[in-house]
């Protein structure tokens, strides 16, 4: 069923994606709009910091330019994201770039010390499949750090945005395959944070 659900939304992202592609061909980000994207992934890492361990990390939906992995030592980087190919940007040379959907990682089990899903976790055709396979490729030690913007209430927002959180939703939905070590909140910028083991 799990599978059906994602050869649908994949179908979905593939039109989708056209779209995104087109935008992404015509669109350069000014260095203020570039900076503006950094200072908010450089929020993120101020509140998982204090938590990352391990030396091997992946970043999944990374978008290009602003993964989170150009801040984090670490002996093996590995971005994904399933535009990446049409990314016009120049990519980190110490992180490893490939295309691929969170649905459907490549990596063998128990890959990763730490994975990270910053503001993208909403954007994902399923979401559940998604955190499956982050189980999967995460080491027994392994931590995931997760970043997703939540709402008052679900609603269509956007076709980017296929799911919209609440805060209790996506509590549920994580904590559901991970153990959690912190939880963090935002209000004001509508932020919330899970760091989480494996359970
Ligand atoms: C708002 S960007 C977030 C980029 C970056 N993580 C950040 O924190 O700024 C969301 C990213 O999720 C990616 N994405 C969408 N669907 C995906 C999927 N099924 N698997 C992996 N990445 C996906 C998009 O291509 C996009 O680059």
């Amino acid at each position: 069923m799990a599978k059906i659900k994602y050869i649908l939304s994949d179908l979905r992202y593939i039109f989708q994606s056209k779209e995104k592609k087109a935008s992404l061909k015509h669109k350069k980000l000014t260095a203020k709009e570039k900076e503006r994207v950094l200072n908010k992934v450089k929020e993120y890492l101020r509140v998982f910091k204090p938590y990352i361990i391990g030396v091997s990390f992946l970043d999944i939906g990374s978008g290009g330019f602003q993964t989170i992995l150009q801040f984090i030592d670490g002996k093996r980087k590995v971005a994904v994201d399933p535009v990446i190919q049409y990314i016009p940007y120049n990519l980190n040379k110490n992180i490893e770039f490939k295309s691929s959907y969170a649905e459907n990682l490549t990596f063998k089990s128990g890959s990763f010390d730490g994975v990270f899903i910053t503001n993208a976790l909403d954007h994902f055709g399923n979401p559940e499949l998604a955190l499956q396979e982050t189980k999967r490729v995460l080491k027994k030690s392994g931590r995931v750090f997760i970043m997703v913007n939540v709402f008052e209430k679900s609603f269509g927002r956007d076709k980017l945005h296929p799911y919209t959180f609440t805060k209790g939703q996506v509590y549920d939905l994580l904590s559901k395959y991970f153990k959690p070590i912190k939880v963090l909140s935002c209000a004001d910028t509508n932020t919330f944070y899970f760091i989480g083991k494996q359970k």
